[in-house]
């Protein structure tokens, strides 16, 4: 049976809450049982919420970065694209990359159920990890970000073309329907973006503020954010941004979140932006927004969720990863509940 992915490729509702969590390992500790109770819990309350909140788009996600994956001794070989994400240094804006084992990406129609989930998870995580970043997401009106425009129009739409996009397809079968996922934690400088007239801001994004519609060609400027990260019709990703704001802080931002089937197509997109292109035309939607973080993940299927949280002691022997994709799909099927370190199954994206 196929894999079935993480709640990756829903909608955000039009009364969602949102909590972004960042958890990183503490040294010299043990965490695979923590790790295992994790994988558990996230299934358990993903369960839960179907029952409980049908239909509510409440779910919380779950990534794993490069490091984690390697202290953790989760299979080899590793998802194809799963590495540290290095930092884009452009001129004069940087996307800084910044260290980040586990994402967890908390939905739901009320902030008491996204509290309850981030509470659990913390309690599990607390003894062998530090949270570093905790952002709440709201809906901002009709779907703006906190700069006035709405985002996620050109996102793809429809359960095939989400899912073409979004998971990670035959091209690494081992990790067919899993996801990758980027998040970058942007703070704006919203009082120079507001002293901006509207016609001004709209060239910045390339569409209308109040009625959202895209610049004709001969009149978008090319370092307008859209002009950039427009990079071809079939090079997609599925943005789930919200804004945030703080104001004992004075942080008003946006959380870029965003889950695709490879993280060339996100990478390429982040060139654009910060390189530019060509190299220097960047994207002026920079001059407004500073990228604190920056972190990739892997996010595993919710049958690999639950290879993760089995309690067996893994069997050295099944370590090594099979040699071709042919030895790996003749493997049966494993429901005994066995880690699988390197016995990876496939899976497949329709
Ligand atoms: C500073 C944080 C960001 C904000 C506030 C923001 C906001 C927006 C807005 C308002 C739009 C226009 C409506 C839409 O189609 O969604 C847009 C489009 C888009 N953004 Fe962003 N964005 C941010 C960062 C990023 C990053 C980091 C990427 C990619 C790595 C990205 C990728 C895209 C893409 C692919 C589109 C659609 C382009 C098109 O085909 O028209 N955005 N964004």
């Amino acid at each position: 049976m196929d894999q079935q992915p993480q709640s990756v490729l829903d909608y955000n509702g039009e009364d969602i809450h949102t909590i972004f969590l960042v958890w990183n390992f503490k040294e010299n500790t043990e965490i695979s049982s923590s790790f295992k109770a994790v994988c558990a819990l996230l299934l358990n309350l993903n369960n839960s919420a179907y029952i409980r909140f049908p239909k509510r788009g409440v779910s919380n996600i779950m990534g794993i970065g490069y490091e984690a994956w390697k202290r953790l001794d989760l299979p080899k070989p590793l998802p194809k694209e799963l590495a540290n994400f290095e930092p884009i240094i452009g001129d004069p804006h940087t996307a800084v990359a910044t260290r980040a084992d586990l994402h967890f990406h908390i939905k739901g129609n009320t902030k008491s159920i996204c509290y309850d989930m981030a509470a659990e998870i913390s309690s599990l995580l607390t003894p062998v990890a530090e949270c570093v970043v905790e952002v709440h997401g709201f809906r901002y009106w009709d779907g703006r970000s906190i700069l006035g425009f709405v985002d996620g129009t050109e996102n793809p739409n429809g359960e095939k073309e989400r899912a073409y996009y979004g998971l990670i397809g035959k091209e690494d079968p081992a990790y067919q329907n899993g996801s990758y996922l980027f998040v970058q934690k942007y703070i704006h400088d919203l009082n120079a973006f507001k002293a901006l007239p509207i016609s001004e801001q709209e060239k910045v994004f390339g569409r209308s503020r109040d009625n959202d519609v895209e610049m004709p060609e001969d009149i978008k400027p090319k370092n307008a954010h859209i002009a950039l990260t427009d990079v071809g019709d079939d090079l997609k990703i599925i943005r789930d941004n919200l804004p945030f704001g703080n104001m004992a802080t004075n942080e008003m931002g946006t959380y870029f979140i965003a889950y695709a089937s490879t993280f060339s197509t996100v990478k390429k997109m982040l060139d654009n932006m910060f390189i530019g292109d060509p190299p220097g035309n960047y994207d002026r939607l920079l001059d407004f927004s500073t990228a604190k973080t920056g972190s990739l993940f892997y996010v595993p299927t919710l049958d690999q969720l639950d290879d993760f949280s089995s309690d067996q002691e893994k069997d050295q022997d099944e370590k090594a990863a099979p040699n071709t994709v042919e030895e790996k799909e003749t493997q049966p099927p494993d429901h005994t509940g066995s880690l699988k370190i390197g016995a990876l199954k496939t899976y497949k994206k329709e």
